[in-house]
């Protein structure tokens, strides 16, 4: 299988698609490209990389780069998206995917028009609690779905330093909210109707953040199943001996499993047989360095996911529809808590002239 060549865009947390980038046999790092030259020699020097450029136009237009990663701020990743398709490079991009449905359209004209390959990077699904409960539940065991509940609380008061967690265009509902929402809607692809509430917390506010920061939401499946979507990140959260930062709770006629971030558990049962996995010893993999708020190597199992998915020629979900599908649900969300009604996500597409997405 031939290697492919990754070129890096934007290169905070873009550190950890380089670091799974080099350690996979199935790529390799072929450019770094962030507008801070500094970080450009530092993480040069870090993994021993010696070409970078501070031009986007000039990581575009290197041969050597089959795949662009896109890990630059939020509300830029729909015109780094578009740019990088109209390049002829295949995308993979981080959530949130994109920050709002403006520009969804273009995304998905220019990735029609490419023939290109686009894949979100859902690290979440990556990670070994989350993709053995998947594997777990596709077996059949547990029966059919009723119910799924997923959150993501973490006290992300740190990372309201960066300048454009300040901006307008920031909102966690997007930045978030994506990892529990991508999770919900693995398992129940068809949400047809959402509803809930947000706040802006007063620690959230002191620190100078202008939208929301904590979310709950309730979810209506067309096939009848609900669910549920929760979110905090201005404050302390729970110890992880009773709580995980992040979890999917997946309810089923035969049995019930949770697939918890922290620490790295997954706790299942059927009938009377329950049982506790761990993937701790895996934890040297995940995370590699910053202790637990970077996690490489959720990155390289979707990298080398991807790679196998273009040489086999799968498509690597969520693919581009499927991931404005998944920004129209969290639009959705913030419809109906600013408005206090239940919205449903097929009115959202439609407004946006995504009516064919709509199911
Ligand atoms: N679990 C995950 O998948 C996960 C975790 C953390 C962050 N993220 C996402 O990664 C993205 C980046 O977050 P971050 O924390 O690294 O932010 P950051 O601000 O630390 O880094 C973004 C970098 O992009 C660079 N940049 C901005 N515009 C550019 C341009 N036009 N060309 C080249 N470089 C440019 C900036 O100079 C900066 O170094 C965000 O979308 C965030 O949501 C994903």
């Amino acid at each position: 299988m031939k290697k492919l060549g990754l070129g890096v865009l934007g290169l905070g947390e873009g550190r950890s698609i380089i670091s799974a980038g080099m350690q996979s046999p199935l790529w390799e790092v072929t450019a770094l490209c962030d507008l801070n030259e500094d970080l450009c020699r530092q993480r040069c020097a870090e993994f021993g990389l010696k070409r970078y450029t501070t031009s986007m136009d000039e990581l575009l237009a290197d041969p050597n780069v089959d795949v662009v990663g896109i890990y630059t701020p939020d509300q830029l990743h729909a015109q780094h998206v578009v740019r990088a398709l109209s390049a002829g490079k295949h995308v993979v991009c981080t959530k949130p995917f994109l920050d709002n449905l403006k520009h969804a359209k273009s995304v998905l004209d220019a990735a029609a028009r490419s023939g290109k390959r686009v894949m979100v990077g859902q690290s979440s699904r990556h990670f070994a609690p989350f993709a053995r409960q998947r594997e777990h539940f596709q077996s059949g065991v547990f029966g059919d779905l009723i119910t799924v509940e997923a959150y993501y609380h973490a006290d992300h008061r740190w990372f309201l330093k960066k300048p454009w967690a300040k901006l307008d265009s920031f909102r966690w509902l997007y930045g978030c909210i994506s990892h529990p929402g991508d999770l919900l809607r693995w398992y129940l692809p068809d949400v047809d109707e959402v509803m809930g509430y947000s706040l802006l917390s007063p620690n959230g506010r002191e620190l100078g953040l202008v939208h929301p920061d904590t979310f709950h939401f309730v979810v209506k499946a067309k096939s009848g199943l609900i669910g549920r979507v929760s979110g905090a990140y201005s404050g302390p959260v729970v110890p992880t001996t009773r709580d995980s930062n992040m979890s999917c709770i997946l309810r089923a006629a035969k049995g019930a499993s949770q697939a918890d971030y922290f620490d790295l558990r997954y706790a299942w049962k059927i009938e009377h047989q329950s049982v506790l996995e761990t993937f701790e010893d895996r934890d040297d993999y995940f995370f590699r360095f910053g202790g637990h708020s970077h996690h490489a190597g959720e990155y390289q199992n979707y990298l080398e996911y991807f790679a196998r998915c273009v040489e086999s020629g799968e498509t690597p979900r969520p693919d581009v529809s499927e991931g404005i599908v998944t920004v129209a649900m969290m639009q959705a969300m913030e419809e109906s808590s600013q408005t206090g009604r239940p919205v449903r996500v097929a009115d959202v597409l439609v407004r946006h002239g995504l009516g064919d997405l709509a199911g």
